[in-house]
Protein backbone atom coordinates (compact mmCIF):
# COMPACT_ATOMS: atom_id res chain seq x y z
CA UNK A 1 0.00 0.00 0.00
CA UNK A 2 2.70 2.36 0.84
CA UNK A 3 4.64 1.60 -1.93
CA UNK A 4 2.02 1.30 -4.45
CA UNK A 5 1.49 5.35 -2.96
CA UNK A 6 5.03 5.94 -3.54
CA UNK A 7 4.89 4.65 -7.01
CA UNK A 8 1.55 6.66 -7.72
CA UNK A 9 3.67 9.99 -6.65
CA UNK A 10 6.70 9.20 -8.89
CA UNK A 11 4.53 8.47 -11.46
CA UNK A 12 3.84 11.18 -14.41
CA UNK A 13 0.72 11.89 -14.47
CA UNK A 14 -1.70 14.85 -15.23
CA UNK A 15 -3.60 16.25 -12.51
CA UNK A 16 -7.40 15.40 -13.60
CA UNK A 17 -6.48 12.26 -14.26
CA UNK A 18 -4.63 11.80 -10.91
CA UNK A 19 -7.45 12.86 -9.35
CA UNK A 20 -9.33 10.38 -11.51
CA UNK A 21 -7.00 7.42 -9.82
CA UNK A 22 -5.10 6.71 -12.90
CA UNK A 23 -1.96 7.31 -11.30
CA UNK A 24 -2.53 5.19 -8.29
CA UNK A 25 -4.33 2.44 -10.48
CA UNK A 26 -0.78 2.11 -12.58
CA UNK A 27 1.16 1.50 -9.53
CA UNK A 28 -1.32 -0.65 -8.62
CA UNK A 29 -0.62 -3.01 -11.64
CA UNK A 30 2.67 -2.98 -11.12
CA UNK A 31 2.72 -3.98 -7.70
CA UNK A 32 0.61 -7.03 -8.67
CA UNK A 33 2.93 -8.00 -11.19
CA UNK A 34 5.64 -8.02 -7.99
CA UNK A 35 3.45 -10.52 -6.55
CA UNK A 36 1.90 -12.83 -8.97
CA UNK A 37 4.00 -11.93 -12.09
CA UNK A 38 5.32 -15.56 -12.64
CA UNK A 39 1.66 -16.33 -13.61
CA UNK A 40 1.19 -13.61 -16.29
CA UNK A 41 4.37 -14.84 -18.46
CA UNK A 42 2.54 -17.02 -20.88
CA UNK A 43 -0.29 -13.37 -21.28
CA UNK A 44 3.60 -11.18 -21.30
CA UNK A 45 4.59 -13.56 -24.16
CA UNK A 46 1.54 -13.75 -26.15
CA UNK A 47 1.72 -9.78 -25.97
CA UNK A 48 4.98 -10.03 -27.08
CA UNK A 49 4.35 -12.22 -29.91
CA UNK A 50 1.28 -10.53 -31.51
CA UNK A 51 2.62 -7.24 -31.21
CA UNK A 52 6.10 -8.54 -33.33
CA UNK A 53 3.78 -10.00 -35.62
CA UNK A 54 2.34 -6.42 -36.13
CA UNK A 55 5.25 -5.01 -36.66
CA UNK A 56 6.11 -7.46 -39.52
CA UNK A 57 3.16 -6.62 -41.42
CA UNK A 58 3.95 -3.22 -41.44
CA UNK A 59 5.64 -1.76 -44.51
CA UNK A 60 7.78 1.00 -43.27
CA UNK A 61 9.05 1.34 -39.90
CA UNK A 62 9.82 5.10 -39.00
CA UNK A 63 6.91 5.59 -35.85
CA UNK A 64 5.34 2.50 -33.53
CA UNK A 65 3.08 4.10 -30.90
CA UNK A 66 1.76 1.99 -27.97
CA UNK A 67 -1.15 3.26 -26.38
CA UNK A 68 -1.44 1.99 -22.55
CA UNK A 69 2.18 1.42 -22.47
CA UNK A 70 2.26 1.05 -19.00
CA UNK A 71 5.46 -0.47 -17.07
CA UNK A 72 5.77 -2.02 -20.15
CA UNK A 73 4.97 -5.98 -19.35
CA UNK A 74 3.26 -6.72 -22.04
CA UNK A 75 5.51 -4.04 -24.49
CA UNK A 76 8.26 -5.83 -26.51
CA UNK A 77 10.18 -2.41 -26.52
CA UNK A 78 13.98 -3.33 -27.51
CA UNK A 79 12.53 -5.32 -30.22
CA UNK A 80 10.73 -2.80 -31.47
CA UNK A 81 13.33 -0.20 -30.83
CA UNK A 82 15.53 -2.68 -32.97
CA UNK A 83 13.26 -2.45 -35.49
CA UNK A 84 11.85 1.00 -35.80
CA UNK A 85 13.38 4.44 -36.16
CA UNK A 86 11.10 5.96 -33.10
CA UNK A 87 9.12 4.07 -29.84
CA UNK A 88 6.58 6.27 -28.66
CA UNK A 89 5.32 4.70 -25.35
CA UNK A 90 2.01 6.47 -24.59
CA UNK A 91 -0.02 6.56 -21.46
CA UNK A 92 -2.34 8.86 -19.44
CA UNK A 93 0.47 7.43 -16.30
CA UNK A 94 3.82 7.42 -17.37
CA UNK A 95 5.79 5.47 -15.18
CA UNK A 96 9.56 4.96 -14.01
CA UNK A 97 10.17 2.16 -16.44
CA UNK A 98 9.17 4.41 -19.51
CA UNK A 99 11.15 6.58 -18.86
CA UNK A 100 14.02 4.28 -18.23
CA UNK A 101 13.92 2.93 -21.67
CA UNK A 102 13.63 6.85 -22.89
CA UNK A 103 17.35 7.41 -20.92
CA UNK A 104 18.39 4.28 -22.05
CA UNK A 105 18.08 4.82 -25.56
CA UNK A 106 17.71 8.48 -25.92
CA UNK A 107 16.02 9.88 -29.26
CA UNK A 108 14.65 6.69 -30.36
CA UNK A 109 12.46 5.76 -26.99
CA UNK A 110 10.13 8.42 -26.08
CA UNK A 111 7.77 8.18 -22.73
CA UNK A 112 4.61 10.30 -23.54
CA UNK A 113 1.90 11.28 -20.96
CA UNK A 114 -1.25 11.38 -23.21
CA UNK A 115 -4.96 10.48 -22.42
CA UNK A 116 -6.26 8.33 -25.10
CA UNK A 117 -9.63 9.61 -24.30
CA UNK A 118 -9.11 13.30 -24.92
CA UNK A 119 -12.07 13.78 -22.12
CA UNK A 120 -9.99 13.31 -18.80
CA UNK A 121 -9.77 16.54 -17.90
CA UNK A 122 -13.11 17.48 -18.65
CA UNK A 123 -14.37 14.64 -16.94
CA UNK A 124 -12.20 15.51 -13.44
CA UNK A 125 -13.54 19.04 -13.60
CA UNK A 126 -17.05 17.88 -13.51
CA UNK A 127 -15.97 14.53 -11.09
CA UNK A 128 -18.18 16.33 -8.19
CA UNK A 129 -21.33 17.48 -11.00
CA UNK A 130 -21.61 15.62 -13.78
CA UNK A 131 -25.02 13.79 -14.71
CA UNK A 132 -24.51 9.85 -15.07
CA UNK A 133 -25.82 10.37 -18.93
CA UNK A 134 -23.16 13.75 -19.22
CA UNK A 135 -20.60 11.28 -18.26
CA UNK A 136 -21.39 8.44 -20.38
CA UNK A 137 -21.73 11.54 -23.33
CA UNK A 138 -18.61 12.49 -22.96
CA UNK A 139 -16.58 9.22 -23.68
CA UNK A 140 -19.28 8.66 -26.24
CA UNK A 141 -17.91 11.79 -28.21
CA UNK A 142 -14.27 11.67 -26.89
CA UNK A 143 -11.75 12.13 -29.55
CA UNK A 144 -7.92 12.36 -28.87
CA UNK A 145 -7.04 13.53 -32.02
CA UNK A 146 -3.54 12.91 -33.74
CA UNK A 147 -1.20 10.46 -31.52
CA UNK A 148 1.49 12.00 -30.23
CA UNK A 149 4.46 12.39 -32.69
CA UNK A 150 2.15 12.07 -35.27
CA UNK A 151 0.65 9.06 -36.94
CA UNK A 152 2.54 6.05 -36.63
CA UNK A 153 3.75 3.19 -39.00
CA UNK A 154 2.29 1.14 -36.20
CA UNK A 155 -0.27 1.95 -33.25
CA UNK A 156 -0.36 -0.72 -30.51
CA UNK A 157 -3.23 -0.40 -28.15
CA UNK A 158 -1.66 -2.38 -24.93
CA UNK A 159 -4.44 -4.09 -23.09
CA UNK A 160 -6.06 -0.49 -21.85
CA UNK A 161 -9.19 -0.97 -23.78
CA UNK A 162 -11.41 -2.21 -20.71
CA UNK A 163 -9.59 0.59 -18.65
CA UNK A 164 -10.18 3.74 -20.59
CA UNK A 165 -14.05 4.63 -18.91
CA UNK A 166 -13.95 2.14 -16.34
CA UNK A 167 -11.49 3.34 -13.69
CA UNK A 168 -12.12 6.64 -13.98
CA UNK A 169 -15.78 6.77 -14.10
CA UNK A 170 -15.31 5.11 -10.64
CA UNK A 171 -14.15 8.02 -9.24
CA UNK A 172 -17.37 9.97 -10.46
CA UNK A 173 -19.42 11.17 -7.64
CA UNK A 174 -22.56 10.16 -9.89
CA UNK A 175 -21.30 6.50 -9.63
CA UNK A 176 -22.11 6.76 -6.35
CA UNK A 177 -25.62 6.01 -6.60
CA UNK A 178 -25.04 4.28 -9.75
CA UNK A 179 -23.33 0.46 -10.14
CA UNK A 180 -23.90 0.00 -13.74
CA UNK A 181 -22.30 3.95 -14.76
CA UNK A 182 -18.27 2.63 -14.61
CA UNK A 183 -19.48 -0.61 -17.01
CA UNK A 184 -21.50 2.56 -19.54
CA UNK A 185 -18.65 4.56 -19.65
CA UNK A 186 -15.92 1.22 -20.09
CA UNK A 187 -18.28 1.24 -23.37
CA UNK A 188 -18.76 4.32 -25.00
CA UNK A 189 -15.13 4.72 -24.94
CA UNK A 190 -13.79 1.34 -25.91
CA UNK A 191 -16.23 1.92 -28.81
CA UNK A 192 -14.63 5.34 -29.63
CA UNK A 193 -11.01 4.18 -29.16
CA UNK A 194 -11.84 1.27 -31.67
CA UNK A 195 -12.97 4.05 -34.10
CA UNK A 196 -9.88 6.07 -33.46
CA UNK A 197 -8.17 3.41 -34.19
CA UNK A 198 -9.38 2.58 -37.16
CA UNK A 199 -8.92 5.96 -38.93
CA UNK A 200 -5.29 5.27 -38.24
CA UNK A 201 -3.34 5.13 -41.38
CA UNK A 202 -0.96 2.34 -40.29
CA UNK A 203 -0.87 -1.23 -38.92
CA UNK A 204 -3.38 -1.60 -35.76
CA UNK A 205 -2.61 -3.97 -33.08
CA UNK A 206 -5.51 -4.22 -30.37
CA UNK A 207 -5.29 -6.16 -27.45
CA UNK A 208 -7.97 -6.22 -24.94
CA UNK A 209 -9.60 -7.95 -21.94
CA UNK A 210 -12.77 -9.53 -23.49
CA UNK A 211 -14.16 -11.84 -20.69
CA UNK A 212 -14.06 -12.24 -17.11
CA UNK A 213 -13.61 -15.70 -15.50
CA UNK A 214 -13.72 -16.75 -11.90
CA UNK A 215 -12.24 -20.55 -12.04
CA UNK A 216 -12.31 -22.98 -9.14
CA UNK A 217 -8.71 -24.69 -7.66
CA UNK A 218 -10.23 -27.59 -9.46
CA UNK A 219 -10.40 -25.75 -12.97
CA UNK A 220 -14.21 -25.52 -12.91
CA UNK A 221 -15.53 -22.08 -13.85
CA UNK A 222 -17.84 -20.48 -11.13
CA UNK A 223 -18.55 -16.90 -13.37
CA UNK A 224 -17.85 -15.74 -16.75
CA UNK A 225 -18.63 -11.86 -17.48
CA UNK A 226 -18.39 -10.40 -21.00
CA UNK A 227 -16.39 -7.20 -20.55
CA UNK A 228 -17.82 -5.21 -23.51
CA UNK A 229 -21.87 -6.05 -23.94
CA UNK A 230 -22.89 -4.69 -27.29
CA UNK A 231 -19.58 -3.76 -28.56
CA UNK A 232 -19.62 -5.02 -32.37
CA UNK A 233 -15.96 -6.67 -32.65
CA UNK A 234 -15.00 -9.03 -35.67
CA UNK A 235 -13.57 -12.10 -34.58
CA UNK A 236 -10.15 -12.05 -33.01
CA UNK A 237 -7.08 -13.08 -34.81
CA UNK A 238 -5.74 -14.46 -31.91
CA UNK A 239 -7.14 -15.22 -28.03
CA UNK A 240 -5.38 -16.69 -24.67
CA UNK A 241 -5.95 -16.82 -20.86
CA UNK A 242 -4.23 -14.23 -18.27
CA UNK A 243 -4.26 -15.78 -14.81
CA UNK A 244 -4.40 -12.25 -13.72
CA UNK A 245 -5.14 -12.85 -9.81
CA UNK A 246 -3.97 -16.46 -8.91
CA UNK A 247 -5.53 -17.57 -5.36
CA UNK A 248 -5.26 -16.06 -2.94
CA UNK A 249 -4.82 -12.45 -4.56
CA UNK A 250 -8.48 -11.58 -4.90
CA UNK A 251 -10.22 -14.37 -3.34
CA UNK A 252 -8.58 -17.85 -1.35
CA UNK A 253 -12.11 -19.39 -3.41
CA UNK A 254 -10.99 -18.49 -6.53
CA UNK A 255 -8.56 -17.62 -9.41
CA UNK A 256 -9.14 -14.85 -11.60
CA UNK A 257 -8.34 -15.62 -15.03
CA UNK A 258 -8.92 -13.04 -18.14
CA UNK A 259 -9.64 -14.19 -21.88
CA UNK A 260 -7.41 -11.99 -23.49
CA UNK A 261 -7.91 -11.31 -27.87
CA UNK A 262 -6.09 -9.95 -30.34
CA UNK A 263 -6.88 -8.09 -33.84
CA UNK A 264 -4.04 -6.80 -36.40
CA UNK A 265 -5.51 -4.90 -38.76
CA UNK A 266 -3.81 -2.90 -41.82
CA UNK A 267 -4.77 0.25 -43.85
CA UNK A 268 -7.18 -1.04 -46.62
C1 LIG B 1 -3.76 -3.05 -17.77
S1 LIG B 1 -2.65 -1.71 -17.88
C2 LIG B 1 -1.58 -2.28 -19.16
C3 LIG B 1 -0.24 -1.75 -18.90
C4 LIG B 1 0.87 -2.03 -19.89
N1 LIG B 1 0.46 -2.38 -21.21
C5 LIG B 1 1.93 -2.91 -19.30
O1 LIG B 1 2.31 -3.90 -19.88
O2 LIG B 1 2.44 -2.58 -18.22
C6 LIG B 1 -3.59 -0.42 -18.69
C7 LIG B 1 -2.80 0.83 -18.96
O3 LIG B 1 -3.67 1.76 -19.64
C8 LIG B 1 -3.38 3.05 -19.18
N2 LIG B 1 -4.52 3.94 -19.44
C9 LIG B 1 -5.71 3.95 -18.81
N3 LIG B 1 -6.46 4.96 -19.28
C10 LIG B 1 -5.74 5.58 -20.25
C11 LIG B 1 -5.98 6.70 -21.09
N4 LIG B 1 -7.12 7.39 -21.04
N5 LIG B 1 -5.01 7.08 -21.95
C12 LIG B 1 -3.82 6.39 -22.00
N6 LIG B 1 -3.54 5.33 -21.23
C13 LIG B 1 -4.49 4.93 -20.35
C14 LIG B 1 -3.10 2.85 -17.70
O4 LIG B 1 -2.42 3.94 -17.13
C15 LIG B 1 -2.31 1.55 -17.71
O5 LIG B 1 -0.93 1.78 -17.78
Amino acid sequence: MLRELIDALRTKCAPGARALGLAYEAAAIAARHRRVGKSWAPHIAASHQVILRGAARCRKHERVLVIGAGACFDVPVAELAAQFSEVILADVAVSAVARRWQRRLPGRVRAIAWDATGVLASLAEGRRTLTANAAVELFAGSDPGVPPGGDADLVVSANCLSQLGLIPADQLVAAEADDELPARCAIAAARRHIAWLAARPGVRVLISDVTRLDIAPDGRELARRTIFKGLELRAPDQSWRWDLAPIPEWSREWHRVHEVSAWIDEPA
